[in-house]
């Protein structure tokens, strides 16, 4: 499926700008790690655009009410089984590497996003060190589990630095990529 197709099918199921924002974030890092290990970028970027398409409708329930909501879209199982892995307590494993993935970059996106509106600058310059540092400071982006997106990134095999590096330099492709819409990944 095409990124237009797939935008559209999403924006029939979210219409808050955050959670659009968090998408169009996830989205960049999938893509920017599809572009790292040589893989399908269509599909690794759609992974992330919709992997929290039902969490508008069913907050309580997701990401159980995916499947219905892509359904009739023409994706294959292991499509809709890559969008459940990333929930909590799923049935679905996650050991294809787009799953390691886009469990690993979920949050940590949207963490150097925080970290970067902090900044005069943004995402220019802006490097693991001084993210390492946003997560040391527990009064930063409280709610964020550190131990989890070092976790999620040590199953992919990825290092701190090179992890951050990969995710800055695609949110920043992608912020110029959106911003033609109207979108910024920076509220
Ligand atoms: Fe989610
Ligand atoms: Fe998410």
């Amino acid at each position: 499926m095409k990124r237009s197709e797939a935008l559209e099918l999403l924006k029939q199921h979210v219409t808050s700008d955050q959670l659009l924002r968090h998408s169009f974030a996830v989205e960049a890092a999938m893509i920017a790690y599809a572009k790292r290990f040589g893989e399908d970028e269509e599909k690794w970027g759609n992974l992330g655009l919709l992997h929290d398409i039902d969490f508008e409708k069913y907050p309580d329930e997701h990401p159980h009410h995916a499947p219905e909501l892509l359904q009739g879209a023409g994706f294959d199982d292991e499509f809709v089984d890559s969008i459940l892995s990333h929930g909590e307590n799923m049935d679905v494993p996650r050991d294809l590497m787009e799953r390691k993935c886009l469990h690993a970059v979920d949050e940590m996106a949207s963490f150097i996003i925080a970290v970067a509106l902090m900044r005069p600058t943004r995402f220019e310059g802006l490097k693991a060190k001084s993210v390492k540092k946003k997560m040391k400071d527990k009064r930063f982006a409280a709610a964020v589990d550190r131990e989890e997106l070092i976790a999620s990134m040590e199953d992919m095999g990825m290092e701190f630095a090179e992890h951050v590096d990969i995710i800055v330099n695609g949110l920043m492709e992608h912020e110029a990529l959106i911003s033609q819409d109207g979108y910024s990944l920076l509220g």
